[in-house]
């Protein structure tokens, strides 16, 4: 496996790849590799003639630097993960000294509402800190496309907003969540929860499809109050926000009414034991 360290090496990857005509796609990742990233990278392959994994911890995103020093560092096994998926992969893997030099700290971004709403709200900082890196990662690596999971779907959101805002030539591929037998999604954080946490863990998942399942017949604010009062009776599940918005812009429905031709998505973050996790649905 070609594993690039610096910038330098990405610069001169990028020169060959261009003599030779090929494309590029893209996949930023934290590493901890599961099968929602592979998904991506398998994606990436099928649609360019290179692939290129980041496989990067960004501090800038991470608003409890106990969540940051927790972050499940997994290198030798993640190159493993991807040699086995047979495609022409490299991996860029810096230092936090080459993205950052001595001064890892995130720019200022202005994403509107989109920032203001849930995972903004609750992790103040983060979507600098992710729009900071991605902005980074893309104006170095310059892919044709870069692939993103709907698992963090307002960070998709964002990014979409951060590369029309700068201009940045790039195709962004959403895929779909990837979850286990269970219907939990799948995320690196799931190897910290102990074996009871796991056995609950689904709840988030059923609570997403009974919001799914009532949204013809419920409003907005009915399913919000059914979820919350779920989780209530939940003694291992701290809710953070349960939330039926507009899956554009991100706004809550709240009692508005609905809109025939607009999609809707439900939204959850919830505290399992010391795990934050984060799961979302579609509606319509
Ligand atoms: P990370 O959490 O490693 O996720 C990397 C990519 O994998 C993201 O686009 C995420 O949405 C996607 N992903 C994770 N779990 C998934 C699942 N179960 N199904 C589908 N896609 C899934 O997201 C980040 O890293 C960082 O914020 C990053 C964009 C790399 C910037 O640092």
């Amino acid at each position: 496996m070609n594993v690039l360290r610096t910038k330098d090496e990405i610069g001169q990857f990028r020169k060959q790849l261009k003599e030779a005509g090929l494309s590029l796609g893209l996949v930023p990742t934290m590493g901890a590799l599961h099968q929602g990233h592979l998904q991506l990278v398998q994606r990436a392959c099928k649609e360019n003639q290179s692939v290129l994994v980041s496989i990067f911890v960004n501090p800038t995103q991470f608003n409890n630097p106990s969540d940051l020093e927790n972050y499940p560092k997994t290198l030798e096994s993640d190159l493993a993960k991807l040699q086995d998926l047979n495609c022409p992969i490299a991996v860029f893997a810096p230092e936090i000294s080459e993205m950052y030099g001595d001064d890892p700290s995130a720019r200022n971004y202005d994403f509107g509402m989109l920032e203001n709403v849930m995972e903004g709200v609750y992790r103040p900082g983060h979507f600098d800190g992710v729009a900071t890196i991605v902005e980074a990662l893309l104006q170095l690596i310059l892919p044709d496309r870069v692939y993103f999971g709907e698992k963090d779907y307002q960070q998709l959101q964002i990014i979409r907003e951060l590369v029309r805002q700068r201009q940045i030539p790039v195709t962004i591929v959403p895929c779909p969540i990837v979850r286990e037998k269970d219907g939990l999604a799948m995320s690196s954080r799931n190897v910290l929860l102990t074996k009871r946490l796991r056995g609950e863990a689904p709840f988030l998942y059923e609570i997403l499809k009974e919001a799914k399942n009532t949204f013809g017949t419920k409003n907005a604010s009915e399913i919000e109050q059914y979820a919350r009062e779920a989780f209530q009776k939940h003694p291992d599940l701290k809710l953070e926000y349960f939330c039926v918005a507009d899956a554009e812009t991100l706004l809550p429905i709240g009692s508005k009414t609905k809109e025939v031709n607009k999609k809707y998505r439900a939204f959850v973050s919830a505290y399992l034991g010391g795990i934050r996790l984060i799961d979302n649905l579609a509606l319509n």
